[in-house]
């Protein structure tokens, strides 16, 4: 092989593994950069998705927040992580009798209440005597603090449970984004949204029925097949990412760069302070998580994560 060409393959391998290195570790569709996601907002220091606690995400740099959706008896969809309201309200003060009973224990559905009624509750009482009266948030009101600041990346809730109520939460959230004009991928580049759901088959859905096209994002607790390539690439079919346990990747990092081979992004919950196994901090948790190649943390402490 003459010098100039051999130099010139040379050079092209070297190149190209430099260029495969770096497409290996730069965050993958929908993140453009290591991504920060304030979980329920700045939860370890506001009261989980309230405004207070979102608005705090804001000021603390969030790239995106979290609104986990759950729906009121007359279809609004609100801001709340659990089904039900007795552990983040006073809804046991304010409506002594309304509970159902649920294997033994009462309990308060969200979908037993009008948005009316969830109004009057506290939502911040349980956190300090700093934010009592805060409210429980609509997503709408989500949405209209968190436009044009950062990204909003909802999480469908129990949609069996609200499917059974003649509700469809995936529409609800549909046609709501289409009203606020983030239903489509890039209509607010301030705003990117995207989806997430432990429910892959409610993902499905809202790519079937709804047509959504807007980023999905699959959650998931335990691998259960889905750290092989053959699993991945089932995924696929529907998501553009993962969205494990950080348990899962600490276990097997191997599954980013599986994940990542089939350009998929990878998205990790919940980091913490306080539960950070063998890290000394969150901060050094969420560095380590980082630098193995993961491109979005959920984190409760968005002013703990790494400086970028
Ligand atoms: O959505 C990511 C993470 O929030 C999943 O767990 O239970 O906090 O909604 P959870
Ligand atoms: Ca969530």
């Amino acid at each position: 092989m003459a010098m100039g060409l051999r130099l010139g393959v040379c050079l092209g391998l070297v190149l190209g593994q430099v260029v495969g290195a770096a497409e290996k570790t730069r965050p993958l569709f929908p993140y453009t950069k290591p991504t920060l996601i304030a979980h329920r907002g700045a939860s370890a220091y506001a009261p989980e998705h309230t405004l207070p606690a979102y608005q705090l995400a804001l000021e603390q740099g969030a790239d995106f927040v979290e609104p986990d959706l759950q729906i009121t008896r007359d279809g609004v969809l609100v801001c709340l992580h659990d089904l039900t309201l007795e552990r983040t309200t006073d809804v046991e003060e304010k409506f002594p009798n309304r509970s159902r009973e649920v294997k033994g224990k009462k309990v308060w559905p969200v979908v037993d209440f009008t948005l009316k009624e969830i109004k009057t509750l506290d939502a911040g009482s349980w956190k300090g005597p700093k934010y009592a009266g805060t409210r429980v948030p609509t997503f709408q009101e989500m949405i209209d603090l968190v436009r044009g600041k950062a990204g909003i990346i909802p999480e469908t809730k129990s949609l069996e449970t609200y499917a059974a109520q003649g509700f469809d939460m995936g529409k609800l959230m549909m046609d709501l984004l289409k009203r606020n004009g983030l239903d489509q991928p890039g209509a607010d580049s301030k705003t990117p949204v995207i989806v997430q759901s432990f429910s892959l088959e409610s993902l499905k859905k809202l790519k079937g029925e709804q047509s959504c096209k807007l980023p999905l994002v699959f959650l998931f607790g335990r691998p259960e097949g889905l750290d092989t390539t053959a699993g991945l690439k089932k995924l696929q079919e529907t998501v553009d990412g993962i969205a494990p346990n950080k348990a899962v990747v600490l276990a097997n990092p191997k599954i980013i760069q599986m994940a990542k081979d089939l350009g998929m992004s990878v998205t990790v919950w919940t980091c913490k302070e306080g539960q950070t196994g063998k890290f000394p901090t969150v901060r050094e948790e969420m560095r380590h998580l980082l630098e193995a190649g993961v491109d979005a943390i959920f984190t409760d402490n968005p002013d703990q994560f790494p400086k970028r």
